[in-house]
């Protein structure tokens, strides 16, 4: 009984797919996906800089991780309904993301190639890191200037 139960429930979770998630939960997985982005960044970030000595091993893992995520199918972390206007408060995403997904695309892609350079550059030493790190830095920014509230 239990176990049918329980395949009731993936049963109808699939049906409703995305929309068994409130427009809250996706901004929440949303800033979730950027925290890690974020995370494996600051690895790489601090060693272009010299806060954290250069490790060919550590950078290529950071480089790798960020590739996943890169990687990952985010469209559904973007559904529509979970813009700044819509969620006050809870999220800095803005809504000309959903009025130019042409333009957030080209940033995502942008972002994408970058990180793809930087698997070939992270295990070949600082000098190679520190320019592709450098990349990927302004390919974040240039993703937050158009699409990224400065506030919540
Ligand atoms: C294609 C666009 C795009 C790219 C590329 C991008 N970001 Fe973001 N980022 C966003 C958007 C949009 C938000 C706002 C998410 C929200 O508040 O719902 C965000 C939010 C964030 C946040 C805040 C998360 C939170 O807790 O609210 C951090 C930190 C962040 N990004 C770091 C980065 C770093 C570091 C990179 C590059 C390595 C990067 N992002 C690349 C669009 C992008």
């Amino acid at each position: 009984m239990r176990k049918l139960l329980l395949t009731t429930v993936i049963a109808a979770t699939a049906a409703t797919g995305a929309f068994a998630q409130s427009a809250s939960d996706t901004a929440k997985a949303r800033r979730a996906y950027f925290t890690l982005v974020n995370y494996e960044m600051a690895t790489l970030g601090g060693m272009a800089q010299g806060k954290i000595d250069y490790d060919a091993d550590a950078a290529s893992a950071a480089a790798k991780d960020l590739l996943a995520l890169a990687s990952y199918t985010n469209a559904d972390l973007f559904a529509e309904g979970t813009s700044n206007e819509d969620l006050p408060g809870e999220t800095r995403a803005k809504a000309d993301i959903w009025a130019d997904t042409a333009g957030l695309q080209e940033k995502s892609a942008a972002f994408y190639q970058a990180v793809v350079d930087l698997n070939d550059a992270a295990g070949n030493g600082l000098d190679a890191l520190r320019p592709a790190v450098g990349k990927i830095g302004g390919t974040c920014k240039a993703c937050h200037d158009d699409f990224r509230a400065k506030d919540f």
